[in-house]
């Protein structure tokens, strides 16, 4: 986070916040964020795209704290199942900015985005195209509707999360001819009314070329449809999916000049072809909750495996950051609690479940001198770690601390062993 440093005594601190006075008031695993600079990244892309529509993804880390502070700066928020909707609006977020997206949304969550009046919903296939109109003709609403193209773009992340190329679950075909059917089919609908394409290529993606490649192919799209049906869309959607470092030598791409890029390609596209340039939304999500998080855990066994390395157990592990485990994410571990001239030792940070896989960092240098009881924090943790965490071997999921100007506060509480236990027969 950009407020984090090292205090006199070695101790590290977040927003002011000595991490020794977090684990103790609020207990480890204990996940960080950092409200200003959560607050600062919100405002940099709301001024970057100044002339655009800034909507988080909640994917990546979503309560109704975060809704707030969304509220408060100005952005939309995209989500992507009844449950993200009903986090927004249990606090009043505007619903006209939510956009709704899925690829296979149900009945039950079509009929609740069309009742509290989402801004947009993003359709995926022709099934819901059919399935949107039914439900918005019964309710008597006509919702502003978004194609998800598939642009064919090969985006370079890891394979789990790359979602332009045409063999996957997202979105209608570009190439194919798909997306051009789906904008037939709801231009035949009076109760739905097409606004706009959509396209999202994957996540953590450091190399711009592949969102300007994108951004050209849905302009062109826009002209094509002008020249099909004599309709002009107003709106286009470029997703998000921006990469954030994890590791020195990590880049990430500049917000400002990634927004100027994508506003001139679309421009020159649209304005080439006699077509008003549409208004453009972007839907980050990592990029402004992931650097201002951080997992603190606390060392419980040290295991010095001759000649290979030291496995660092904490008291965490898959359940609070399955990243390691299901993309092979590289993240930065330092000792948090103490400064040390120990040696650094080759060693790989593992959790407390019951299989090997349960890496959270697979090599990283930590202090020969690290020793039970010393806290580890675990860099860049606030975007898909606590969304993607889950209960595996009855763990209780770690509260969720805000930490501001020297203070602290629950944000999402902790689980409790009842907690875990409720519900069960
Ligand atoms: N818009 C759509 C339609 C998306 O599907 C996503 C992410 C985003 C926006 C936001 O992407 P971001 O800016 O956060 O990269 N669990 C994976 C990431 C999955 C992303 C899914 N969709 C991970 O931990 O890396």
């Amino acid at each position: 986070p950009r407020t984090s440093t090292r205090a006199a005594e070695g101790a590290l601190t977040v927003g002011g916040v000595d991490v020794r006075d977090l684990a103790r008031d609020h207990g480890t695993p204990l996940y960080v964020l950092d409200e200003d600079d959560v607050r600062s990244r919100m405002r940099d892309y709301a001024t970057a795209f100044a002339d655009s529509d800034v909507h988080y993804a909640g994917k990546a880390f979503l309560c109704k704290e975060i809704v707030r502070w969304l509220r408060d700066e100005g952005l939309g928020l995209d989500v992507a199942s009844g449950g993200e909707l009903a986090v927004a609006l249990s606090v009043g977020f505007p619903p006209g900015r939510i956009t709704m997206h899925g690829n296979n949304k149900s009945a039950a969550e079509l009929t609740r985005a069309l009742e509290a009046g989402v801004g947009h919903i993003v359709v995926d296939s022709f099934e819901e195209i059919a399935r949107l109109g039914y439900h918005a003709e019964r309710l008597g609403k006509r919702p502003k509707v978004m194609v998800r193209v598939t642009t064919g773009v090969e985006a370079h992340t890891h394979e789990f999360i790359a979602t332009a190329h045409d063999d996957q679950k997202f979105g209608l075909s570009l190439n194919s001819g798909a997306a051009a059917e789906a904008v037939r089919r709801i231009l035949a609908l009076p109760q739905l009314e097409l606004v706009g394409l959509h396209s999202h290529i994957g996540s953590q993606i450091v190399d711009t070329a592949g969102f300007e490649v994108a951004a050209r192919r849905l302009a062109t799209l826009l002209v094509q449809i002008k020249d099909e049906h004599g309709v002009v869309l107003p709106e286009l959607d470029l997703g998000g999916g921006y990469g954030v470092a994890y590791v020195d030598g990590d880049e990430a791409p500049d917000i400002k000049e990634l927004a100027d890029g994508l506003r001139e390609i679309v421009t020159k596209v649209c304005v080439d072809a006699g077509l008003p340039v549409p208004r453009l939304t972007v839907e980050p999500g990592r990029t402004i909750v992931g650097p201002g998080g951080i997992t603190l855990y606390e060392v419980g066994t040290v295991k010095d495996v001759e000649g290979l390395r030291t496995y660092v157990s904490i008291d965490g592990g898959m359940s609070d950051n399955v990243r390691t485990a299901l993309y092979g994410a590289e993240y930065t571990a330092v000792l948090a609690s103490r400064e040390s001239q120990g040696r650094p030792m080759l060693s790989r940070l593992v959790g407390k479940h019951c299989e090997s896989g349960d890496i959270i960092v697979r090599d990283c240098h930590l202090p020969a001198d690290l020793a039970p009881g010393d806290l580890i924090a675990v860099a860049a943790t606030g975007a898909y770690c606590r969304s993607l965490a889950s209960n595996y071997n009855y763990l209780p999921r770690p509260a969720v601390v805000a930490v501001s100007r020297g203070e602290s506060r629950v944000i999402v509480q902790g689980e409790t062993e009842d907690d875990l236990l409720r519900g069960q027969l």
